[in-house]
């Protein structure tokens, strides 16, 4: 169930290496096959690398017991965390993973610009994956000496503004909690489990709402997903159609696409019940 940006950079590596790249499984819910993850794994594992929070699914995943247990094979975890900081209460320590990455655009702030958290001891040990200015302590036309971290991952001119937006982005959620905002969605994804299915031919993919965040995929027998995005556009009420860069996972669920709601503080009752209730004329109509 991950993401595209979780998978591909995987596979320039191993094209690279010769490394290989193994998937663990789903369960029929859309949870995570833990025995089969389990089964993966083994001492030639290097690394696990995992989204905390599935992009279409909603999923949570345990993340502390999968560092855990990749830890028993000395492998590094890597947590694709895009989904999970801005939805829910992110305790770094907590995890105990190697690495953590997430993206401002998804937390209201600017696209182009994240924030890749590293144990300090591995940065340290990792060499600039990037040279240009700003990354050096010194230059000779013999060669260069990498400046301190994280000066030395962060080559060239940087997305100033792009850092103030995201700055900026962060102090605005602290402020209003990302508690209150894990709540609050809580109580939208609840209306729209209950809501939704009852329109002929909707299923809701993945979980049910308490092992899930605020995301709701779903299909609809028989209508392409892009008819119904086009048609709630058209309402005014903007939802996602199509592979929402998961195309492994809407390989193995059989299905080409999939629409997908998204909510965030932003989003209210009220706007949960008017998809329900647009979803139920198009559905009627398409048919
Ligand atoms: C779970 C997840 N991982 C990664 C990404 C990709 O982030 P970016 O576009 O900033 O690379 C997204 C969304 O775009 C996502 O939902």
């Amino acid at each position: 169930m991950e993401h595209h940006s979780n998978i591909v950079p995987w596979q320039q590596l191993a094209a690279r290496t010769g490394a290989v790249v193994r998937f663990a499984g789903i369960t029929e819910e859309g949870e995570l096959d833990w025995e089969d993850f389990e089964s993966k794994l083994s001492e030639k594992t290097k690394l696990v690398s995992v989204a905390a929070i599935s992009n279409v699914l909603g999923t949570r995943i345990p993340i502390a017991e999968i560092v855990s247990k990749a830890k028993q094979f000395g492998a590094f975890v890597v947590v694709d965390a895009a989904q999970h900081v801005p939805h829910e209460p992110t305790v770094v320590s907590e995890w105990g993973a190697d690495f953590i990455a997430f993206s401002a655009h998804k937390m209201l702030g600017p696209t182009g610009i994240g924030i890749l958290y590293g144990r300090q001891a591995l940065l340290e040990a990792m060499p600039p994956f990037l040279g240009g200015g700003n990354m050096i302590s010194s230059v000779t036309t013999e060669g260069f000496t990498p400046g301190e971290l994280p000066a030395r991952f962060e080559a060239g001119t940087p997305p100033i503004v792009e850092a103030i937006g995201l700055g900026t982005a962060i102090e605005y959620l602290k402020k209003i909690g990302v508690g209150a905002i894990r709540e609050h969605e809580a109580e939208l994804t609840v209306l729209a489990h209950d809501l939704l299915p009852r329109i002929d031919g909707l299923r809701i993919l993945g979980p049910p709402p308490q092992k899930k965040a605020g995301i709701i995929s779903f299909v609809v027998d028989g209508l392409s997903a892009q008819d119904i995005a086009i048609f709630l556009d058209r309402q005014g009420i903007a939802i996602r159609a199509g592979h929402h860069c998961a195309m492994p996972l809407h390989d193995y669920l059989g299905i080409p696409n999939s629409c997908r709601a998204s909510f965030y503080l932003y989003n209210t009752k009220d706007d949960v019940e008017r998809l329900a209730e647009a979803l139920a004329v198009v559905v009627a109509k398409l048919r």
